[in-house]
């Protein structure tokens, strides 16, 4: 042995308390955001078939449901309608009477405390399911960002404390904002879907809300996976037209996206653990292959360790509970 000293990284693994005290990134239940689906045909508690654990649920099941998530410590969830009705417009993405509208009312009247962010956008609604208007079979940014902002102007009018808008058109968060402006919500928080890629990760969600593009993909308005420098110039061009949040979506295959927007930008990061992240790890917890516990704060470490503030996750209510043991 020389006498070189070198330097023993194990010591400060020694023991549970020891690792406890040195640890940089600590979960807490206030970070997650747990996403709903809502139903609009009444008396349905539906199982998501690739999404073991989440359900739809029809307006008069929400409150159990949010109770649930409420009590758990859950501070914040996130809406996401699946209406009875769609058309070519998604009119009832910005009907007052809709079912995230209707939604928001029922969940705000009894928990007022509960942050409830509302996702702005079209595919749910429309019968073609694109994110906004079609023409000569492509989605018109410009004929589409009018309805965006009626959606989400009806959103806070219905109570939402946070508008997410997700469709990828661009332009919204300008418009948004000043929609929301113009009709007194000037408090409104945009928290923008700003580097969003067109991801296979997210065929589940298209189970569970319907949202299934009926030709095509989304790939004239969502981003390349292969890009970097667009995510920059998605979250600079956000960041200017006034987003208070920046979401990037999906989050695993794209932490080094999100340690970029964190050192780069000064608003909260939000990382969206989708559909798809989630049903991977189910099965094969489900076969027996790997630990869900274990392999499910592994995951969100990552995110938080990776710059995001804050986490939209399907595992929001397991993640809580294995907080508080
Ligand atoms: C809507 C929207 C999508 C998700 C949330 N809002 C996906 C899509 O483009 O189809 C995906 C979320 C998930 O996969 O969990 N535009």
């Amino acid at each position: 042995m020389s006498n070189l000293p070198f330097a023993r990284h194990r010591r400060l693994r020694t023991s549970n308390q020891l690792r406890d005290l040195v640890r940089e990134t600590k979960l807490h239940t206030e970070d997650l955001i747990y996403p709903i689906f809502v139903l609009e045909q009444p008396g349905q508690k539906n199982e998501v078939a690739s999404m073991p654990g989440v359900y739809q649920v029809s307006l008069d099941f929400l409150l159990d449901e949010v109770k649930e998530v409420v009590n758990l410590g859950i501070r914040s969830i996130i809406l996401f309608g699946v209406p009875e009705e769609k058309d070519d417009v998604g009119s009832e993405a910005y009907n007052d009477e809709g079912v995230v509208q209707k939604a928001t009312r029922i969940v705000k009247e009894q928990y007022p405390d509960l942050v409830v962010v509302a996702d702005t956008c079209l595919c749910q609604y429309t019968s073609h399911g694109h994110c906004g208007v079609i023409k000569d079979q492509f989605v018109d940014n410009d004929e589409t960002l009018p309805l965006l902002v009626e959606t989400a102007v009806s959103q806070a009018k219905a109570g939402a404390d946070v508008i997410a808008p997700s469709n990828m058109m661009d332009g919204f968060v300008i418009e948004i904002r000043k929609g929301l402006d113009q009709a007194g919500f000037e408090n409104i928080p945009i928290m923008s879907y700003a580097v969003k890629y067109a991801s296979a990760f997210y065929g589940p969600f298209r189970d569970a809300a319907h949202s299934t593009p009926q030709f095509g993909d989304r790939k004239t308005y969502q981003m390349d996976p292969a890009n970097r420098l667009e995510a920059h110039r998605e979250a600079e061009s956000d960041v200017e037209q006034g987003a208070d949040f920046l979401i990037v979506k999906p989050a695993l295959s794209y932490l080094d996206i999100m340690r970029e927007l964190k050192d780069r930008y000064n608003q909260p990061i939000v990382a969206y653990n989708v559909s798809g992240e989630y049903s991977l790890i189910k099965a094969a917890a489900q076969n027996g292959w790997v630990d869900e516990r274990e392999i499910v704060l592994e995951k969100v470490t990552s995110m938080k360790r990776a710059g995001a503030d804050l986490i939209i996750t399907y595992f929001a209510k397991d993640i809580a509970k294995w907080i508080k043991e």
